[in-house]
């Protein structure tokens, strides 16, 4: 047997849910220290850094599966749903974390959305979410059929949109939004061809 037929076969009985699991934990351990005053001088804001990029490294993960799959023959398609679905988890945590420590208030949560184009470009990544979130059962797969492949075509303006959002806020040139971005377009690169099929079909 081969190295890759080995790997796969071993990862065939690895089961997905220690990724919900971890998930939760890391979001519980995050809190948790910042409730104990371990975050450092802003705790708020090292909430918010923390799982905005735990929803970047998701992300890109979720983007590596076809690719990882197609070029090294590494299937790891049975945790793609898992990584989705935590990723949302992520983006939801990191907005509440904004919405209900940092500003607190309704009002000045909307007119930020709506006036500084980094919290609106955010905004606009997670809301492409929420269809891919809503639809990561077996029976909305099921429904939509050849169209849900189509419908998941938006994780990759969700990741670009994500990243841009990382690069529009911070101050001057750091290296940690531009590789994310460059990443995220790498891996859609890699697909292009096979997305251009499915838009065409
Ligand atoms: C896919 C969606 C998103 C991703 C991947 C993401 C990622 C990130 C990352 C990595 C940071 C850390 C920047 C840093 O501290 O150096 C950040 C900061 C921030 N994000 Fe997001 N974000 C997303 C969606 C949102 C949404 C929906 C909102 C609110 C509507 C939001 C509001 C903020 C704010 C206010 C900060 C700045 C925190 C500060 O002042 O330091 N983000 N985001």
């Amino acid at each position: 047997m081969g190295l890759r037929d080995g790997i796969n076969g071993g990862l065939r009985v690895v089961p997905a849910w220690p990724i919900y699991l971890g998930s939760l934990g890391y979001a519980g351990w995050l809190l948790w220290l910042g409730i104990s005053d371990r975050l450092g001088a802003e705790p708020v804001k090292a909430l918010e850094h923390a799982l905005g990029e735990a929803a970047l490294y998701l992300l890109v993960a979720g983007l590596a599966i076809t690719p990882l799959r197609r070029l090294v023959g590494i299937n790891l398609l049975k945790f793609r749903r898992a990584i989705g679905l935590a990723c949302f988890f992520f983006v939801v945590m990191h907005l509440l974390t904004w919405a209900v420590l940092d500003v607190q208030r309704l009002d000045r949560v909307w007119a930020d959305i709506v006036k500084r184009p980094y919290i609106t470009v955010g905004m606009a990544a997670l809301l492409l979410m929420i269809p891919l979130a809503v639809t990561s059962n077996n029976w909305s797969m099921r429904r939509l059929g050849p169209a849900w492949r189509k419908l998941h075509l938006l994780v990759y303006p969700a990741a670009v949109l994500g990243a841009v959002h990382y690069l529009m806020l911070v101050k001057g040139i750091q290296l940690r939004p531009i590789l994310f971005l460059i990443l995220i377009l790498g891996l859609l690169a890699l697909r292009i061809t096979a997305i251009q099929r499915l838009v065409r079909a």
